[in-house]
C-alpha cells in the first residue's frame, strides 16, 4: 500500500549516536521481517562507513528487508529552486525580461532553503516508498532538524494569509468586472488553487507528524551533561509545537552508571538501552551479533 509506512526519526546532539542508532534500528526491524528503508538525512552522512559499502542518492540493497540510501541536501535545494523558478515563470509571464537564472546561485544560500529541500525529499522519499513497513530517518544536526519538523506550521502561517490576500484580491476583481459567465473567477483562479493544494499538502505532513501511529520521534543522548542539556532543549522546543517524543535511547552506556534519574525524567516515552560497545559497530555483521546481545528493543 501506498504511503502506509511508519517514520521512524532519530535526533540528538552531534556525535551521541544517531547514525549508529538508526542503523541498529533499520537492521533489527528488518530482522524481524518488516520491509524497511534507511534514509541518511545528515550531510555527513555517516551510513557509508557503517555498512562499509558506498551509499548515494539511489536506494541500495543491504539485505532481504532493508534498503539504505544517501539524501544530498544540495542536490535537492536545486530542485526546489528550478520549480520555484519554472513556477514564477509560469505565473508571472511578463517577467521575461527579468532574468532569474543570475539569482539561483545566490538563493542557494538562502536562510530556509535547506529544510524546505528536506521537505522536499521527505515528500518525493514518501510518495515513491511502496509496500514498506518502515522509513528509518538519520536526522542532520538539531537545529535543521526542529526547522524541518516545525516547517509545515510555520508555512501554514504564510500560506492562510497569503490565500486571504488572494480571495480579497478575487473578490474585488470580481466586484469591477460583474462578469459573471460560468464558473466564478474563485473558483478557476490558478494561484489560488495552487496556495490550496499547498496548505492541504502542508496539514497532511503536519497531521503526520503528530501521529504516533505513524510518526516515532526518537531522542538519542549519552549520559553527560551536555547531551542532556541539548536533549532538553529539543522536547522544549518540539512542544511549543505540540510535537512529542515517543522514546529516549541512552547510547553509549557503560555499566555502573545509574540511569534511573533519567529514566524517571522522561517516564513518559520509551525507553531503549544502548551499551557502550568495546568493538566497533562497523559492518551488518557486527550490528547483528550487538543487537543479538540486547535485553529488549523498544516498541517504535
Ligand atoms: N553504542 C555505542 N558503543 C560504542 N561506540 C558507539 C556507540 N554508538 C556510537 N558509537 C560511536 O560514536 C561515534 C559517534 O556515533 P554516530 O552514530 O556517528 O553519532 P551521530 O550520528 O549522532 O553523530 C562513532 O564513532 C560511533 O562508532
Ligand atoms: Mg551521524
Amino acid at each position: 500500500m501506498i504511503n502506509s509506512a511508519k517514520n521512524i526519526f532519530f535526533l540528538g546532539k552531534g556525535g551521541v549516536g544517531k547514525s549508529t542508532s538508526s542503523a541498529l534500528t533499520a537492521l533489527h526491524l528488518a530482522e524481524d521481517g518488516h520491509k524497511t528503508l534507511l534514509v541518511s538525512m545528515d550531510p555527513a552522512h555517516n551510513q557509508s562507513d557503517i555498512f562499509e559499502k558506498k551509499l548515494s542518492e539511489k536506494f541500495l540493497k543491504i539485505n532481504e528487508n532493508l534498503s539504505a540510501k544517501e539524501v544530498e541536501i544540495s542536490r535537492w535545494v536545486n530542485i526546489y529552486l528550478e520549480e520555484m523558478q519554472s513556477q514564477v515563470k509560469r505565473t508571472y509571464s511578463y517577467l521575461t525580461a527579468f532574468n532569474l537564472e543570475n539569482y539561483l546561485d545566490i538563493l542557494k544560500f538562502s536562510p530556509g532553503i535547506e529544510e524546505y529541500a528536506l521537505l522536499l525529499a521527505y515528500q518525493s522519499i514518501r510518495n515513491s516508498a511502496k509496500n514498506v513497513d518502515y522509513i528509518v530517518f538519520d536526522m542532520p544536526p538539531t537545529a535543521l532538524t526542529l526547522k524541518f519538523l516545525t516547517l509545515p506550521d510555520v508555512s501554514l502561517t504564510w500560506l492562510e494569509n497569503l490565500l486571504m490576500l488572494r480571495n480579497k484580491i478575487i473578490e474585488k476583481k470580481e466586484i469591477i468586472s460583474r462578469v459573471k459567465l460560468g464558473k466564478k473567477e474563485i473558483e478557476t483562479d490558478k494561484i489560488r488553487n495552487k496556495l490550496n493544494k499547498q496548505i492541504e499538502d502542508y496539514k497532511t505532513i503536519k497531521a503526520v507528524f503528530r501521529d504516533k501511529s505513524k510518526t516515532s520521534l526518537n531522542l538519542v543522548m549519552n549520559t553527560d551533561k551536555l547531551s542532556f542539556s541539548e536533549s532538553q532543549l529539543i522536547v522544549d522546543n518540539l512542544a511549543k509545537f505540540n510535537i512529542t517524543i515517543s522514546n529516549l535511547f541512552l547510547n553509549k552506556w557503560h555499566p555502573g552508571f545509574d540511569y534511573s534519574e533519567i529514566k524517571n525524567k522522561y517516564k513518559d516515552y520509551g525507553f531503549q538501552l544502548f551499551p557502550e560497545s568495546k568493538t566497533p559497530l562497523l559492518g551488518v555483521p557486527a550490528l547483528a551479533d550487538y543487537l543479538s546481545r540486547l535485553d529488549k528493543f523498544v516498541m517504535l
